[in-house]
């Protein structure tokens, strides 16, 4: 057994970005400057989109996305219940209604027939979620957006690098948010970016992260002399720091290399698990490019003789951190008090909430870390 504890969804850290962080202190500019200009230029260009923004989470992005689709209350938003909580809770920051739709039992993600029979017509968006890195069927869904009138948002916070035939997830609908979260593909420390289609969205989105003041507001203690700004709408404090990108901007530049890594544990952990009891993830489809974010397997106690829980109990007394991605969203208090929904409702979502586990994938683990977790899975599966 390992003598010390592996922490699922350690970040790899190299030493351009320690470099850039002394540099961004040294330079006495924390803030919002032109390291978080250059990071939204650089991300921009990698993901072939039309305008950046960065922000300080993908919940205040996803926030951010909604308000600026122009939602009105009483408005349903369609998403997921295989997701985070703060996908749900931007929704109902921006003052509309959270709609679930069921996912597919293989891919994991929000299954477009259902989203169809959740669409009323109170319905103004589509929020899917490109869960673990692997892309929803867009075109259905960009389908349905079309014939329906919806905006659609794509929740990228696993998906930096997925496409879906040979388009770029978060370049669909009229915004895809990211998170650059400490366990995400790449890093921030806390982090998001929002891509927008028009340019009005992006400038509304940037005046909204920082207070609601116009544009540039940021620059005002620059050296180009003192700038008023004018508060034109009630905002909020969403921007992100210089500190923040200069540890980005590199990143972003080992984004490939770490995804390959990731594509290589994927791999590894597919052929050791072939022979066990347990679901494995299904395969990238043909056209589509997936981010390799979470290695989840299904532990189905009736199959495996051990319950999920004491799988994760197991796994954490053999030192190895692991996740769950995730409870589905009605199994939260909550959600079932105020809405009223119910896990059984939703019966792909709750039989994953209820079986997952995610093991860990981060380009920072060595091969030895890689080998540690196979040996615990299968002692305490076989
Ligand atoms: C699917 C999903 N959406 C949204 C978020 C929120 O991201 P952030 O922590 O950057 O706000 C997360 C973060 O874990 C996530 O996994």
């Amino acid at each position: 057994m390992r003598d010390t504890f592996l922490v699922f969804g350690s970040p790899k850290i190299e030493r351009p970005e320690i470099e850039e962080v002394i540099a961004c202190m040294e330079s006495g500019w924390l803030g919002t400057g032109p390291r978080v200009a250059r990071l939204e230029e650089e991300f921009r260009g990698y993901k072939g989109a039309r305008h950046a923004v960065a922000v300080n989470s993908c919940t205040a992005a996803l926030h951010l996305s909604l308000l600026a689709a122009g939602l009105n209350p009483g408005d349903e938003v369609i998403t997921t219940p295989l997701t985070f909580c703060a996908t749900v809770n931007a929704i109902l920051h921006a003052g509309a209604v959270p709609v679930l739709a069921d996912v597919d039992s293989r891919t994991m993600n929000i299954d477009p027939t259902c989203v169809e029979s959740a669409i009323t017509s109170k319905t103004r968006a589509v929020l899917p979620v490109h869960f673990a890195g692997r892309p929803c069927e867009m075109d259905p869904l960009c389908d349905l957006a079309k014939r329906h009138g919806l905006k659609m948002i794509e929740d990228c916070a696993h998906s930096i690098e997925s496409e879906y035939k040979g388009r770029k997830t978060g370049t669909f609908g009229e915004f895809g948010c990211f998170s650059f979260y400490v366990t995400k593909n790449i890093v921030t420390g806390e982090g998001g970016m929002v891509l927008t289609r028009n340019e009005e969205d992006s400038i509304r989105i940037k005046v909204l992260a920082l207070h609601g003041m116009s544009k540039d507001a940021w620059k005002r203690f620059g050296d180009e002399g003192y700038k008023h700004y004018s508060v034109i709408e009630c905002g909020f404090k969403y921007n992100m720091m210089d500190l923040q990108a200069a540890i980005g901007i590199h990143q972003l530049h080992r984004i490939e290399s770490y995804w390959q890594r990731r594509r290589d544990i994927w791999q590894r952990y597919n052929e050791a698990f072939a022979d066990l009891p347990v679901r494995l993830p299904a395969a990238p489809d043909p056209e589509t490019r997936h981010a390799y974010h979470l290695y989840t397997i299904l532990v189905d106690e009736e199959k495996t003789g051990i319950g999920r829980d004491a799988f994760l109990n197991a796994m954490t007394r053999r030192n190895i951190g692991i996740g769950v991605h995730y409870l589905s969203i009605p199994e939260h208090p909550f959600y079932r008090n105020a809405f009223g929904w119910k896990p059984e409702d939703y019966p792909n979502a709750m039989r994953i909430g209820r079986q997952t586990a995610s093991l860990p994938i981060s380009a920072k683990l060595t091969d030895r870390d890689v080998e540690d977790v196979i040996d615990s899975v299968v002692q305490i599966i076989s």
